[in-house]
């Protein structure tokens, strides 16, 4: 009996890609994704937000505040920051640590969701933690998310995707997962304070949020999880295609 390769020529050369890039504006799901993908395809997952955080709480800490620029600039380039496989079943994505402390949930506070906008539009800020991205993002295969991964830190990542959603059902989603992390919060305080960010992020200087030419932009309105991830799959692997 004859093998036959009912794989079109098309087919046969698709290959699921080495880099991906996630772009896409606060609480667009796009963690979630990234973090979905990376585990199925056995990629590291990396979410760059983590560091902007990072260097906004530090600067919180031991600055009293954001709004001297040379002064975070100089911690963005001192600070350790540590992102490691998590350790504790307790909702974490990795375990975070600044210079050695745990910082997991303390970068995820409205403080840290108030400042992070403002250091991320700085400079000297963005060139610390790109080239570290960088370096980490070209080592091997890797799910990076953030909001300048397809145009900036990886513009040659082989697939590039916006995932978006609207302000109003960003915020709600937000607000559902502070509440579930028992956190006291307000919907209209975490929408216009996600509206603030969405200003700032998109409108900054230097690596603005935006998608890339080249990104294939999911909207996710009205799309639950599995929806999103079900896309996202059809484009790495299509139905019919190789496994
Ligand atoms: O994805 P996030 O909400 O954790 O990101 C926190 C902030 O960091 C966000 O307001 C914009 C900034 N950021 C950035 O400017 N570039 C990235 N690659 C990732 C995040």
């Amino acid at each position: 009996m004859e093998l036959m390769n009912t794989n079109s020529p098309e087919q046969a050369r698709k290959r699921i890609p080495s880099q991906i890039a996630i772009d896409g504006p606060a609480a667009s799901g796009k963690s979630t994704i990234g973090e979905r993908l990376a585990k199925q395809l056995g990629y590291l997952y990396f979410d760059t937000g983590i560091m902007y955080r990072a260097v906004t709480l530090a600067a919180l800490r031991r600055l009293g505040g954001v709004g001297d620029e040379t002064a975070v600039t100089d911690l963005a380039n001192k600070v350790v920051i540590d992102v490691l496989p998590p350790t504790k079943a307790d909702g974490r994505e990795a375990d975070v640590f600044l210079d050695g402390e745990d910082i997991t949930w303390d970068i995820r506070t409205p403080e840290v969701d108030a400042n992070v906008s403002p250091v991320s539009a700085y400079p000297g800020v963005r060139k610390a933690m790109t080239a570290q991205q960088r370096r980490i993002g070209l080592a091997g295969k890797v799910v990076m998310v953030g909001r300048d991964i397809g145009t900036v830190v990886m513009p040659d990542a082989e697939l590039k995707l916006y995932i978006d959603a609207s302000v109003e059902e960003r915020a709600r989603r937000r607000y559902l997962e502070c509440v579930e992390r028992g956190e006291q919060v307000s919907y209209p305080a975490i929408l216009s304070s996600m509206q603030r960010r969405d200003q700032i992020d998109s409108t900054r200087a230097v690596a603005p949020l935006k998608p890339a030419e080249d990104a294939v932009i999911i909207q996710t309105d009205n799309l639950n999880e599995d929806e999103v991830f079900d896309r996202v799959m059809a484009l790495i692997d299509p139905p019919g295609g190789p496994d």
